[in-house]
This record gives structure tokens, C-alpha cells and sequence, in this order.
């Protein structure tokens, strides 16, 4: 217990001391970013598990492919881009990605770039890449990062060395001497969620199109009646907590999308033919149990794919067809692209909120078939190569 203590005692000591997020210093170098959720995860251990397997704790590395195009093809060729401040720049990715980096200096920004540079480029000697990697790692969705940074709605700002939560203080068993708590609903608000998972306008006035949740989420879910809050499907359920299961989590996947497929077998014939084919009236119904559109956009490669085959008794394919659902994203000049950069606006395939979609198929299989097996698969691709089988269903038709 006397341990305990004493620990307690180092912590708040750190707690104070380290995080000049916390401080609302300026942050001159890595040391001054290290170990801030780990400061939290001394006293909150279950919680900093959850959060290391959610997106948010490696919100940068996971998307360094986007970001490194960024600031190699988006700054560094455009005489424009170039010329102006980096920093306010680089926070058109950051402000979501690592908002802590809000409180850089200047040096400490070059440090971060050059460390994008190395870890997203294709040379560098392995060690480099490395140390590059390290550093990068500190920069994410943090618990301060939502706990206090984006804790409280603008125009007011948070209070420095406050945590902000539900409760407020006194609430959860133990003693919180440790930090600062003041209560806040914001938190439980899908708009506290919605800053960071929608479209953003820069202190510039660009407008950046990564996420568009929010907007979908708004415009085609809450219209039409939906009530159910980001938080109580992404944490509040199944007791996902801090985890926040997305599109990379097969049972996500799965709750997301209901398929049922309905096929009826009839024969048909071609006019003034005297053959007999055997055919198939196929229906697909993919229904939309999500808060928002699936797929949705940023990683602009990502879509749902729906394939509709008929085999015949030796499992040869006798008829398919293919449909994705998808966001394509348009450059100003209304080129498709996939860089998050050059997206200014979208195109809408996607599967929408509190909806069912509906395709019809007429199939016609040849002459001689007695058994035909119909399969509806569906597949969410992230990109070439990393995909996740959602549903498959399958209906047996016979002809004699
Ligand atoms: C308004 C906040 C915001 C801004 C600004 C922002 N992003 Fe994102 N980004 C997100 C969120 C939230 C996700 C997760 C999206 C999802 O899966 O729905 C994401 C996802 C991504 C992904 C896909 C990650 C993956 O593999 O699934 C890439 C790449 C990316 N962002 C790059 C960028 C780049 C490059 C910029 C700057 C030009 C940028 N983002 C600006 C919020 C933002
Ligand atoms: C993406 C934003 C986000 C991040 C990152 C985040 N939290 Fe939370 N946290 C929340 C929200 C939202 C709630 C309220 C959840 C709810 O509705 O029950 C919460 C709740 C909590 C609670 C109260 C739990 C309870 O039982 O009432 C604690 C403690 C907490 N977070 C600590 C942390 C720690 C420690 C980290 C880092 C390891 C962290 N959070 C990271 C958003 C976040
Ligand atoms: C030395 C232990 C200790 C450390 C370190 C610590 N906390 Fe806590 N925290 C507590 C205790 C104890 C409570 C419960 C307090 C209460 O109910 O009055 C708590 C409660 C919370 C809550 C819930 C507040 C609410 O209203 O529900 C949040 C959020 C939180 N901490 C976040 C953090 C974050 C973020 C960090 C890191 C920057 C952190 N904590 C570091 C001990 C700690
Ligand atoms: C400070 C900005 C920020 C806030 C606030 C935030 N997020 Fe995120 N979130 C991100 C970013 C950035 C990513 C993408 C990281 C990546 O893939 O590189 C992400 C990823 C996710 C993912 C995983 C996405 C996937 O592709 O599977 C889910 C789910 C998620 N966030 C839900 C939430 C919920 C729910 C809240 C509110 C309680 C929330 N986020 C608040 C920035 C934020
Ligand atoms: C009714 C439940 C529900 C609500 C409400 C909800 N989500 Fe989701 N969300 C899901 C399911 C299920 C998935 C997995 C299917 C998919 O990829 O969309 C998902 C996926 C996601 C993803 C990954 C999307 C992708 O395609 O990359 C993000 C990010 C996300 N949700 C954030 C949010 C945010 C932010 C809100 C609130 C504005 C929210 N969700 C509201 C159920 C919900």
C-alpha cells in the first residue's frame, strides 16, 4: 500500500512534469511528446490496452503512406504549398492525425517531417527507418488528446492539467488527487467524435476531405430517424470501450451489413425459339445497420464488393455478376483520385445509412442444366490485397 503511495506520488510528480501537452507548453523535441498515455496507463492499465489496439494510438504510422505523399508530392512540388508556413501545412493532416502537434515548435515540425520522410519513403537504411518509426509512434490520438484538447466545445478551451470526463470527480472508486477532473458531457455527444471524423476547414480556409462520416452520419442517418450515438455503437456496445472497432474488425464488419438473397427458378425462351432455358429471377438485399455510409472515404481505395455467381453440379461458374459500392474521390478539375490531398469532392456508391439496397438480376444458364447454385458474397477492400469476407449466402435451384 505504502508502495502504492509512493508510486502515486512519482506519477503525479511525472504527470506534472512531462506531458507539455498537459502544460500547454511549447514541445521542442520527442522527449517532450514520450510517454503521455503512458503516464495514464500507470493508474488507468485496462484502458491504455484497449486504446493500444485502436487506430487511434498509431493514427499517424497507420496512415503514413497519405501523409508522406503529402508533403513529398502535395508541399515540396507545389511552388504555392511551398512557400507557405509548414507547419500550418502539415496540421491539415495533423489536426486529426496528431493534434498534439498543434504545440510544436518549429524545429520540432522539421524534425517530424524529416521523420515522415524516412519512414514513408522507399531508401533509408533500415536502422533509420527504424528510429524514424519510434518517433512517429508517439504521435497519435492520445488520451489527452480527447480528454482534454478536444474535450470541450469551441469556443471554450480546456484548462491545463484538467482531465475532462463524464463524472466529474469523485465518481469512479479511488481517489483522484492525481489530476484534475471536471465534468463534461461533450464526450458522450457524437459531435465530440464528429470534429475529428469529418470534413475540415483549415485556419486557411482549405478545405480537407478525408473522413466525411460526420456529414453522413448528419445528413443520411440522424434524417432519416437514426438515433443511436457513435459512442454507443463504437464503445458503449459489447463493451468495446476504448477499442474502437472499425472497418479493419471483421465483427464490425459484419454487424455493419445484413445480405439476404432471394432467387426463383423459372425457364424461359427466346422469342419464336422452340428451347427451353432453365432461368433465374435473383434478388440482393444489402441493408446498412451502421450510423453512416459503408464504405467511407479517405482511404480512397476502399470499397464493398458484391458478387453474384451461379455454379452449375461440377462447380463450374455458368454466370456472375459484380457490383461495388464506393466514394470515389474528384481533384478541382473532377479527375478521379486517390491522394487525400487533391480530394476537393465526391462521388456517392456508397451504401447508405438506414437503407436496403436492392439489385435484380435475370439470369439465363444453358440448356442443360438440372442444378443450379446461386452465391452472394460480400467483401469489404480496404486496397488491393487487404480485404475481409463479410457475408456470403447461397439458394439452390432445380430444374427438370
Ligand atoms: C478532420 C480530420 C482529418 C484531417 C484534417 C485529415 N484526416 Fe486522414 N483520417 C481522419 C480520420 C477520422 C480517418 C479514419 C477514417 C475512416 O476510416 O473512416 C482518417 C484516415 C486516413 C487515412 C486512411 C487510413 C487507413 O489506412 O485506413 C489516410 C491515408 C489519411 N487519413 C491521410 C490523411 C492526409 C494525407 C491528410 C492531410 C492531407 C489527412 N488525412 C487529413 C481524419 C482526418
Ligand atoms: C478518441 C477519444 C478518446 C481517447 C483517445 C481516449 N478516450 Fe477515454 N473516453 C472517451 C470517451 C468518449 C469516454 C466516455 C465513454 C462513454 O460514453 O462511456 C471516455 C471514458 C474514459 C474514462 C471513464 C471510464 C468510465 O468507466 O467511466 C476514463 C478513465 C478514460 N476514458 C481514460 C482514458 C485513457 C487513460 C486513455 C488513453 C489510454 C483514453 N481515455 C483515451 C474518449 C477517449
Ligand atoms: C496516479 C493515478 C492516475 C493517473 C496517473 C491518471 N489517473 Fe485518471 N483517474 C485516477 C483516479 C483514481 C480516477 C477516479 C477519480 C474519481 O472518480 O474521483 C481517475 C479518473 C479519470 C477519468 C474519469 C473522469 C470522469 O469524469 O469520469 C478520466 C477521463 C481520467 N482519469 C483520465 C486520465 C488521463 C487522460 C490520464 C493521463 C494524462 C490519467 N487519467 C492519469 C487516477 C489516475
Ligand atoms: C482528435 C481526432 C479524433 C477524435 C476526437 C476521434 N477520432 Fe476516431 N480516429 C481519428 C483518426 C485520425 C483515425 C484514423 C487513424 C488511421 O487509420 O490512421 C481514427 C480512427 C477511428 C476508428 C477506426 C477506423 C477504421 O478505419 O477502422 C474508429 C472506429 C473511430 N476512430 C471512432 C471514433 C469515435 C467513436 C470517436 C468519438 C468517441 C472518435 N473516433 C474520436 C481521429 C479522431
Ligand atoms: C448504429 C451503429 C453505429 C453508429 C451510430 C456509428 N457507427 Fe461507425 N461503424 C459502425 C459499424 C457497424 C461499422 C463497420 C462497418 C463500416 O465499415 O462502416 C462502423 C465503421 C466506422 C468507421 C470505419 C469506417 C470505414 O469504412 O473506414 C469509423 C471511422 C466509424 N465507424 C466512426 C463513427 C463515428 C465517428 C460515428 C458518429 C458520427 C459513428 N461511427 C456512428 C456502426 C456505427
Amino acid at each position: 500500500m505504502k508502495r502504492y503511495l509512493l508510486l502515486a506520488i512519482f506519477l503525479k510528480f511525472l504527470l506534472v512534469i512531462t506531458p507539455a501537452e498537459a502544460l500547454g507548453v511549447m514541445i521542442e523535441n520527442a522527449t517532450d511528446i514520450l510517454n503521455t498515455s503512458e503516464a495514464c496507463a500507470a493508474c488507468h492499465g485496462d484502458i491504455n490496452t484497449q486504446w493500444k489496439m485502436s487506430l487511434h494510438s498509431s493514427s499517424l504510422l497507420h496512415s503514413i503512406d497519405g501523409i508522406y505523399s503529402f508533403i513529398v508530392d502535395g508541399i515540396e512540388k507545389d511552388p504555392i504549398r511551398k512557400g507557405l508556413p509548414l507547419k500550418g501545412e502539415l496540421m491539415k493532416c495533423l489536426n486529426c492525425h496528431a493534434p498534439v502537434m498543434e504545440y510544436a515548435s518549429d524545429k520540432f515540425i522539421k524534425e517530424v517531417v524529416d521523420a515522415i520522410k524516412i519512414a514513408g519513403g522507399k531508401s533509408a537504411n533500415p536502422e533509420g527507418k527504424k528510429k524514424a518509426k519510434e518517433l512517429l509512434s508517439h504521435l497519435n490520438v492520445s488520451c489527452y488528446t480527447c480528454h482534454n484538447l478536444r474535450a470541450v466545445p469551441p469556443p471554450h478551451t480546456p484548462e491545463k492539467q484538467t482531465v475532462y470526463g463524464l463524472h466529474g470527480p469523485g465518481n469512479i472508486k479511488g481517489n483522484a488527487a492525481y489530476h484534475t477532473i471536471k465534468k463534461t458531457t461533450y464526450l458522450d455527444n457524437s459531435i465530440f467524435c464528429m470534429q475529428c471524423h469529418g470534413l475540415y476547414t483549415a485556419p486557411d480556409s482549405e478545405r480537407i476531405i478525408c473522413s466525411t462520416i460526420a456529414q453522413s452520419y448528419r445528413d443520411q442517418y440522424v434524417a432519416a430517424g437514426g438515433q443511436t450515438t457513435c459512442q454507443e455503437c463504437h464503445m458503449t456496445k459489447s463493451n468495446r470501450g476504448h477499442t474502437f472497432p472499425g472497418a479493419y474488425a471483421p465483427v464490425m464488419l459484419k454487424e455493419g451489413m445484413l445480405l439476404e438473397v432471394n432467387a426463383r427458378a423459372f425457364k424461359t425462351q427466346s422469342y419464336g425459339e422452340k428451347k427451353w432455358f432453365p432461368a433465374a429471377a435473383i434478388t440482393v438485399d444489402i441493408t446498412n445497420k451502421a450510423g453512416h455510409r459503408i464504405p467511407d472515404g479517405c482511404m480512397w481505395t476502399s470499397r464493398v464488393l458484391l458478387t453474384v455467381t451461379a455454379t452449375d453440379d461440377n462447380d463450374k461458374v455458368i454466370w456472375s455478376a459484380q457490383k461495388e459500392f464506393f466514394e470515389p474521390g474528384l481533384d478541382i478539375e473532377g479527375n478521379r483520385r486517390y491522394d487525400t490531398w487533391e480530394i476537393k469532392d465526391i462521388l456517392d456508391y456508397s451504401l447508405q445509412p438506414r437503407k436496403t439496397t436492392t439489385e435484380e438480376y435475370y439470369a439465363v444458364f444453358p440448356e442443360r442444366e438440372k442444378l443450379v447454385k446461386i452465391e452472394a458474397k460480400l467483401v469489404y477492400i480496404h486496397k488491393e490485397g487487404l480485404e475481409f469476407p463479410v457475408h456470403s449466402e447461397r439458394k439452390v435451384l432445380r430444374y427438370n
